[in-house]
């Protein structure tokens, strides 16, 4: 299994992945929306013989109209790969690039129990809220250094 970068040829099985993966073509459709947009920072695919089997996207985030970090969303493994790492890889690895690419900080909406692994924390300790409301439980913050 290798991950890499998404290349144009990918674009179709990225789709593929999200569609399959989430109850509704949104997840899909957000990453070609982010990726039109310009807005995609980092876009990883997990490939397993020549096959796209997961994929991750990091894009822009802004907090009082700035831009200056990035959103973790979304990543999907086909389920016949799963538990066994790779979406962990693919997050670590793209963490790693967007500390490269010296963004501040990364947000992500998930479980707490996963997303703590990587060093998020709830986003109440970082005096952030967002303009939808969502409760503190689920969502969270990584500082990049
Ligand atoms: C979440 C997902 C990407 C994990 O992929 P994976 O390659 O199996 O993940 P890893 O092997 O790195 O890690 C497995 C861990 O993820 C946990 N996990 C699986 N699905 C999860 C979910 N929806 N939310 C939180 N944690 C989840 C497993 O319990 C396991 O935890 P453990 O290490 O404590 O046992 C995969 O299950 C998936 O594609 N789910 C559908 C899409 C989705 O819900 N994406 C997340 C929201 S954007």
């Amino acid at each position: 299994m290798i991950v890499r970068s998404e290349e144009h040829a990918d674009h179709g099985a990225i789709r593929a992945v999200h569609t399959a993966l989430f109850p509704t073509v949104g997840e899909a459709r957000l990453v070609d929306a982010l990726r039109a947009a310009g807005h995609l920072c980092v876009s990883l695919v997990a490939e397993e013989q020549r096959e796209v089997v997961g994929h991750v996207a990091f894009s822009r985030v802004s907090v009082l109209g700035a831009i200056d970090g990035v959103g973790l969303a979304p990543v999907a493994v086909l389920a016949a790969f799963r538990q066994r790492g790779i979406a962990e890889q693919l997050i670590r690895e793209g963490l790693a690039l967007c500390k490269r690419s010296s963004h501040g900080f990364v947000v992500v909406l998930g479980d707490p129990h996963y997303y703590r692994r990587f060093g998020f924390m709830p986003a109440s300790g970082w005096g952030l809220c967002d303009q939808y409301g969502a409760g503190d439980g689920p969502r969270t913050e990584r500082g990049l250094d």
